[in-house]
């Protein structure tokens, strides 16, 4: 039956995209050329997967469907890989094309989280599953979330300051600012509030001064994470309240996006001569590069390699009608820490998202090198800076 309602399904979404003759894409995936496919020559009985990334503009999402592509395929699954160029409406397209071509499971990093219900309840409907890739999806089709542990990645965040200034000891008063990301991602607020929850009792106490009072997250948020939004902000942020020489201590930013953007208004428009202790997410190559240099202080690495093998092993379960539980973290062996957590994540209201949560780790100058060279992720290019070896 749900492989009649899915062909019925596919034939209906293949009228739609031809009689509306597909859309547009600025990334380099339309909605009827998906951006790499092996589905050309689909090999005989071999599974296919939907794999839909937000974007090729931020970094990580080059690697994250790099690493699944090629393990997917080494796999023997035939694969369709969409970018969609940070458009909810095409991701949709993208995602219901994936369905019309007849995908037997999709992996979806979502734009907005809460804009995929139409597709998210037709992929239901077909019996098609959906993981979750490292944002959570706020809709009860998607069956499982692979991710890492957001929280912490803001709790780092928050503890590489306290520890930098040391907050615990040191007079003060600090000045810090902060820089969140995108509403529409639903990791963005755990983030703020791993972070948050680390310096608020430093703010309550006075020993960390916001001049410019911005502490809530729709107050420090950045659409689509984008590096010139944050780059903005922070201009302003600088002219309204440091332009006098006021000292500024630490800036908190989520992610290496709107790090870089934060990073640039200092080097441009900030007048003191200290160093600010400045965070990010994910390893960026541009990041690093300013790590090294002295103009960021860490980042949050998110071994992606990993997430994608998490991803690889969970879709195989289901695709084999296997029971999936805990039990697959040590049937499968992995040769690095992830939780099974039934209980942090809701798709609706009550309804909790059974989750495999991976473990992120600091990274700064000086662990630089042991921490993304030795293991594989990067390597040491001529000029001396990190280049990620995958996408
Ligand atoms: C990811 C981060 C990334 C951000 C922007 C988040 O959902 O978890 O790793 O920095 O999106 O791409």
């Amino acid at each position: 039956m749900k492989k009649f309602l899915a062909l019925i399904l596919a034939l209906c979404m293949t009228f739609a995209l031809v009689a509306c003759g597909g859309g547009n894409s600025n990334d380099t995936t339309s909605n009827n050329t998906p951006s790499s496919t092996n589905t050309d020559t689909p090999s005989g009985d071999a599974k296919t997967v939907g794999i839909a990334m937000p974007t090729k503009s931020l970094e990580r999402w080059n690697r994250d469907g790099a690493y699944l592509d090629e393990q997917f395929k080494a796999a023997g699954y035939n694969t369709i890989v969409t970018y969609s160029d940070n458009k909810n409406e095409q991701q949709v397209n993208d995602i219901q094309n994936m369905l019309a071509q007849g995908v037997d499971l999709l992996i979806i990093a979502a734009i907005d989280g809460a804009g995929l219900n139409t597709v998210m309840n037709d992929a239901g409907a077909a019996g098609i599953p959906v993981i979750s890739y490292d944002r959570l999806i706020m809709n009860d089709n998607a069956t499982y979330y692979v991710s890492f542990d957001n929280y912490t990645v803001g709790k780092l965040q928050g503890e590489y300051v306290r520890d930098a200034l040391d907050l615990d000891n040191a007079a003060g008063p600090f000045n810090m600012e902060f820089t969140a990301g995108d509403p529409a991602d639903n990791n963005a607020g755990y983030f703020f509030n791993g972070a948050m929850d680390v310096i608020k009792p430093y703010i309550d106490s006075g020993k960390v001064i916001v001049k410019s009072g911005q502490t809530a997250f729709d107050q420090v948020a950045t659409d689509q994470w984008q590096t010139d939004v944050a780059l903005d902000r922070a201009q302003n942020v600088l002219a309204s309240y440091y332009s006098d020489g006021t000292q500024l201590d630490a800036w908190l930013c989520s992610n290496d996006s709107t790090s870089l953007g934060v990073t640039q208004a200092i080097q441009a428009d900030y007048a003191g001569g200290n160093a600010v202790v400045i965070t990010g997410q994910d390893g960026d190559e541009a990041n690093l590069r300013n790590i090294k240099d002295g103009a960021q202080s860490m980042t949050v690495y998110k071994a992606v390699a990993n997430e994608a093998v998490v991803t690889l092993d969970l879709a195989k379960a289901i695709l084999n009608g296997e029971t999936v539980d805990g039990g697959l973290i040590s049937a499968s062996g992995w040769d690095f820490d992830c939780a099974y957590d039934t209980e942090s994540y809701e798709t609706s209201a009550g309804n909790k998202c059974p989750s495999f949560l991976l473990v992120p780790d600091v990274v700064t100058a000086d662990n630089m090198e042991a921490k993304l060279v030795t293991p594989g992720y990067y390597t040491v290019g001529d000029d001396g800076y990190l280049k990620a070896t995958n996408g």
